[in-house]
């Protein structure tokens, strides 16, 4: 039986995948792959067929346990590490030693245009390793409104950001679940490609803050705020300054960019359209109405 370690478990990304590949993927074992392995039991008890393996990023010595009779990896980057050759090279270098043949990554849109982020770095060293991989790069997560924005959401009726008129490309990471599972089961048609996976909508803030005016009960405003105002209000909130550095970039930097490209590889790789974010904000309602 084919084995798929999965980095990243517990995370919003990691556990729909996990999801998606018990949903597509019968014949293989999904390991995942944790800190906290009582903790994450927690996380998934209704799932029997899970199987947990010790992993910590910042612990070089659980790395062999962890890779010991993997096929593939499914590997992310935490937002918190961005040490790529403290924290990656070897675990790169662990991969390449325990002969692992199959490595998807979560990569970023427009990876390949910034040589200071994570992503490029991590793409890169999987390339020298000469490990068969597929760098998904996906747009900007529309769950960013359900986790990071939701408590201003919820609490101040708001979204404040330094992203101004920029406009983002929404991905559903459900989408993005259903895509690595279709991944694993086609990994030879895909193999060393990096491949941007989007949403169909380009949006600005203001344009979704519509949206969630329109199709839920609450009433929503979008504050623009300069990146310096920005950091001085999630400090005061005890947000982490290396979150609110990803988060500045994350959205400021977009401002002086060109609109994201779209891509249709969702669809053309499962056959059915993305989700909008219409869709997205319906479903989610009552998160963000806080009910
Ligand atoms: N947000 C976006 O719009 C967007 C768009 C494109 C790509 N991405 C990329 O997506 C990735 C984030 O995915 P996500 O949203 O699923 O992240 P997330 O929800 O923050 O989850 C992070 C996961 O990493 C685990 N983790 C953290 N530190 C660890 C460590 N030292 N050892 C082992 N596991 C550790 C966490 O486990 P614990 O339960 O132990 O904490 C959790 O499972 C980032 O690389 C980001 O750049 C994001």
């Amino acid at each position: 039986m084919k084995r798929i370690l999965i980095t990243g478990a517990t995370g919003n990304v990691g556990m729909v995948i996990i999801r998606c590949l018990f949903m597509n993927c019968v014949e293989e074992q999904i390991v995942a792959g944790v800190r906290n392995i009582p903790e994450a039991k927690r996380k998934f008890a209704e799932n029997k067929k899970l199987e947990f393996v010790r992993f910590d990023f910042e612990n070089p010595e659980t790395f062999k346990q962890a890779l010991e009779h993997i096929d593939l990896v499914f590997l992310l980057r935490p937002p918190h590490i961005s040490d790529v050759d403290r924290y990656f090279k070897p675990l790169i270098e662990a991969i390449r030693q325990a002969g692992i043949q199959k490595v998807i990554f979560l990569s970023v849109q427009g990876a390949e245009k910034s040589k200071v982020i994570p992503h490029n770095k991590i793409e890169k060293l999987i390339i020298q390793a000469e490990i068969p991989f597929i760098s998904l790069r996906p747009s900007y997560f529309m769950q960013n409104l359900t986790t990071t924005l939701l408590k201003d959401i919820q609490e101040k009726r708001k979204i404040i950001l330094p992203a101004g008129n920029a406009k983002f490309n929404w991905i559903d990471i459900e989408n993005i679940g259903e895509a690595v599972a279709f991944l694993v089961c086609k990994f030879q048609e895909y193999c060393n490609r990096a491949i941007e996976m989007t949403g169909y909508e380009n949006k600005n803030f203001s344009e979704v803050v519509d949206l969630i005016n329109k199709n839920t009960a609450i009433k929503v405003v979008f504050i623009n705020s300069n990146p310096f105002r920005f950091y001085r209000i999630k400090k005061q909130e005890g947000m982490q300054k290396e979150m609110i550095m990803v988060m500045i970039l994350l959205h400021f930097l977009p401002r002086f960019q060109k609109e994201p490209r779209i891509s249709d590889f969702y669809e053309k790789l499962t056959g059915k359209k993305p989700i909008g974010l219409i869709e997205f904000i319906k479903r989610e309602k009552t998160k963000f109405e806080n009910k």
